[in-house]
């Protein structure tokens, strides 16, 4: 599907209806709400800031840990009454909770008119108008396994730096992961679309792209192409500046893929988040995650060696079924030994249809709870370290807003935030500034003027 973003209006349209989506989860619902209002809006719907607005509702799911799920069903309670006030109120639920519950949904909560999957979010404008015109309910949750994946990235203000997807679904099958059973199975965009695609976003002023997908590192274009041939093209095919990608899996970064990120080091930002889990192999396996703990930490040294001062973020889950006290240690020497910038930490929570949630040997949720304290406990001095060694050195920061008082704000190429006082600087200028404080969350300092 191909829109000429440029060309479409941007005034409300008379007739347009209210429509209002509420987000939950990961960057790739993020990146799919805003899909969706782009398309809703090529149907006269406009974006509202509050439900009372709204003729059309849509809560865009996520199901990767338990609460989220819960917080469906709360926030459809929160809308009861509105339902009751105003009868020509439609109410959805799209992304991972409607692809996992699909009619069971629309049967525990009968004042929801529609569900639609992952792979219906191009549908969404001929879902809504079968709603409006009957009272029927819609369920609009298969997947489009055998249709190649193509969708251009449609972003309504994608700003300095935006996120395009380059695969979705998930083949890997993790036995703790909903991810493959919610997205389905892993597709990849073609090789030459994105690059269109990304030349698109240039034009409309974009410095920064963040390729998106479960695992973005099994890429694979119908032409053969794999994560490394796109980054390299990305790099020298397109104007734009910075190139940065998430997530990538421990089992399929290579040397390959080291060498490109250094050859074309002025695009490919030295920042990688690399999901290590846990620290001990048995776990690991457990985990069907297809790599030891040696075989993580080489891959580690391989890159700090290519890529010295490369910064590394990481998801930890904490309380697997069957993890002991000894093997939650073997996570905790692992922290240590990495030195993580940020650290994603977890409880293990059982999810549908995963083959973890079917075994016996659970944890309770009180050791849960005190090996995830646990783990912040040891991070978070780590962290302020790590921080407070940026004093002093001068980094590249692409400024992604300028607040009133002419203070910018952008993040350098290790994907830590940076604040400091402009000089008639716009978003999307790329500045040096010298760091003088520091906490994890943010570096403040000086921009140099004679650059
Ligand atoms: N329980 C806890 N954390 C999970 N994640 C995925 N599934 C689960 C689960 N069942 C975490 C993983 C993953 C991140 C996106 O969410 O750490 O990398
Ligand atoms: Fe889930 Fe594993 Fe796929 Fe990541 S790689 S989405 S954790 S199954």
């Amino acid at each position: 599907m191909t829109f000429p973003i440029e060309e479409r209006e941007s005034s409300v349209h008379p007739a347009a209806k209210g429509v209002y989506i509420t987000t939950y989860g990961c960057q790739m619902n993020v990146n799919d709400t805003e899909r969706m209002y782009s398309l809703l809006e090529m149907a006269d719907y406009h974006p509202v800031e509050t439900p009372d607005e709204a003729s059309l509702i849509i809560i865009n799911s996520c199901s990767v840990r338990e609460k989220p799920v819960h917080k469906v069903h709360s926030e459809v309670g929160r809308y009861r009454k509105m339902k009751e006030a105003n009868p020509n109120l439609r109410i959805g639920v799209g992304g991972c909770v409607a692809q996992q519950e699909k009619t069971k949904l629309l049967k525990d909560i009968p004042m929801l008119d529609f569900v639609f999957g992952t792979d219906a979010i191009d549908k969404l404008p001929s879902i809504v108008s079968e709603v409006e015109a009957s009272d029927e309910k819609v369920n609009s949750t298969k997947f489009l396994h055998n249709q190649p994946y193509q969708v251009e990235t449609l972003i309504r203000n994608p700003g300095v730096s935006t996120f395009v997807n380059i695969t979705k679904g998930c083949d890997n099958f993790c036995t703790f992961c909903v991810v493959p059973f919610t997205r389905g199975r892993e597709r990849s965009r073609k090789l030459s679309e994105l690059i269109s695609d990304i030349n698109g976003l240039v034009r409309r002023g974009v410095k920064e792209v963040t390729l998106l997908g479960q695992n973005v590192n099994s890429y694979k274009s119908d032409c053969g192409a794999g994560f490394g041939d796109l980054m390299k093209a990305v790099a020298e095919d397109t104007d734009i500046l910075r190139i940065r990608y998430t997530t990538s899996h421990p089992k399929d970064f290579n040397q390959e893929l080291v060498d490109i990120s250094q050859k074309y080091r002025d695009k490919i930002c030295d920042y990688i988040h690399l999901p290590v889990q846990c620290g001990n192999s048995q776990v690991l396996d457990r985990m069907n995650r297809g790599y030891t703990r040696e075989e993580y930490l080489q891959k580690v040294a391989m890159i700090k060696e290519t890529i010295p001062g490369v910064a590394f973020s990481t998801d930890i889950i904490v309380g697997f079924p069957g993890e002991t006290e000894e093997q939650f240690q073997e996570t905790l020497s692992l922290i240590e030994e990495v030195q993580y910038d940020g650290i994603y930490a977890f409880k293990y929570s059982p999810r549908p249809f995963t083959k973890a949630a079917k075994w016996e040997d659970h944890l309770s949720e009180a050791e849960k709870s005190e090996r995830l304290e646990r783990v912040f406990a040891l991070q978070r001095p780590i962290a302020l370290k790590l921080a407070q060694q940026c004093i002093g050195q001068t980094y590249e920061v692409l400024i992604e807003e300028v607040e009133d008082d002419g203070f910018c704000i952008g993040r350098n190429t290790q994907n830590r935030k940076v604040k400091f006082l402009g000089n008639n600087n716009k978003s999307g200028d790329l500045v040096m500034v010298r760091v003088e404080q520091a906490r994890p969350s943010l570096l403040q300092g000086k921009m140099l003027l004679d650059q």
